[in-house]
């Protein structure tokens, strides 16, 4: 069978928890190019997933110049996503970039011009699309099982989940916090499943109280404050064309029990992802809450074969390069992701609404 050459930029925690194990396991991909700032990086990442004949560079340049390669995924902190993707579309590769986008919407938009440009395929790590939860739950809508869905929350709020590793806590290598690391899988995986895209404005608040806390009792250690530069918690209140409202909550530190959820209502019927995929309505007179229990077993694309989130995630990606299948995951829906998370910043600080012109 063809196999897809890839080569990976940046081989730190995402590349060696998400992309490389599970590229590996589609069986077919083979990963022939590693860069990363710091060589010993690379080099372990060769030495774990690269082929015999695989090699490292010295300048991500170089690695866009082996025409061998076929696509690249770009797993750098996010100030370089953009410029890196850029460069390697016009290299003629498909990129994957992790999420998000870009740290400014701008960039995003550049992003999916060189994709076009280029008549390359651009996708970006949302792969809270590929949880069998949403995947599931996205059938169901589409069979309409909910009606129009006018209402959803989309809650990423951590008590206190600073990540204390790597660039997260800096605002100009990252753009933000808590909004564009976490939240941001959260709106792209409602807008998804919602398949709404036109967004008309958005309210938004965004915080930093907290980060000046010393020897906080962080999930990952104490963060430290002198070099917290991004937001503790941010909220949007987004409306959309078709007359729906999303309302978005997100938090590293908060004082809220933790609280993670996302809920649609529609006017057949809701949905919520609380404890697992619930289903909720009104039928007979009577009011239902269905548990629906998924299993790896129920992915339509690949009848009969077990595939967790990360797995699938990939699968989809690299047949939709191979076998010109459709992408779970476009360039052109991630920038809406970018644009709203940016409007929501720009909101705080005006203390005025962001209107959309579409
Ligand atoms: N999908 C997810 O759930 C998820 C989870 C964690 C991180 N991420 C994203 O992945 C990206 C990386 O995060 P991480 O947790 O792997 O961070 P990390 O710090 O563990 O790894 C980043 C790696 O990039 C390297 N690097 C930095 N600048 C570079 C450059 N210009 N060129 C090449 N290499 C460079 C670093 O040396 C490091 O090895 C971020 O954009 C982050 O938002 C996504």
């Amino acid at each position: 069978m063809e196999t897809l050459k890839v080569g990976i930029i940046g081989c730190g925690g995402i590349a060696f928890g998400k992309h490389m194990p599970n590229l590996k396991k589609t069986g077919k991909v083979e990963m022939v190019g590693f860069f990363d700032i710091d060589e010993e990086r690379s080099a372990k990442a060769k030495a774990e997933f690269g082929t015999d004949n695989a090699k490292t560079y010295t300048d991500y340049r170089a690695l866009l110049e082996n025409g061998d390669i076929d696509v690249v995924h770009i797993l750098t902190p996010n100030a370089s996503h953009a410029p890196i993707s850029i460069d390697a579309l016009n290299a003629g590769k498909h990129v994957m970039v992790e999420k998000p986008m870009a740290s400014k919407a701008a960039d995003a938009r550049k992003m999916v011009e060189a994709a076009r440009k280029n008549n390359r395929k651009l996708s970006v790590g949302y792969q809270s699309r590929s949880t069998l939860e949403a995947q599931y739950l996205k059938k169901m809508i589409q069979a309409d099982e909910l009606g129009h869905i006018y209402f959803a929350r989309a809650i990423a709020c951590r008590r206190r989940g600073v990540p204390t590793w790597g660039v997260f806590t800096d605002k100009e290598a990252q753009g933000g916090g808590p909004l564009i690391d976490i939240a941001t899988h959260t709106l792209d995986m409602v807008l998804w499943l919602m398949d709404n895209y036109e967004p008309v404005s958005v309210m938004g608040s965004a915080y930093d109280y907290l980060k000046d806390t010393r020897n906080a009792a962080n999930l990952w250690g104490p963060w430290d404050p002198d070099k917290y530069t991004v937001e503790t918690s941010a909220f949007g209140f987004i409306r959309f064309k078709n007359d729906a409202t999303i309302v978005l909550e997100s938090s590293w530190a908060i004082n809220m029990a933790e609280f993670s959820q996302t809920a649609f209502c529609g006017t057949k019927g809701g949905a919520d992802m609380v404890d697992g995929l619930r289903l909720n309505g009104e039928k007979d007179g009577a009011l239902y809450v269905n548990k629906v229990e998924v299993t790896p077993y129920t992915r339509s694309e690949y009848p009969g074969q077990k595939m967790e989130t990360f797995e699938y995630e990939m699968n989809r990606w690299v047949d939709a390069i191979l076998f010109d299948k459709p992408q779970l995951v476009t360039g052109e829906q991630a920038l809406v992701v970018s644009e709203i998370l940016e409007a929501i910043y720009t909101s705080s600080e005006s203390g005025k609404p962001v209107y959309f012109d579409r």
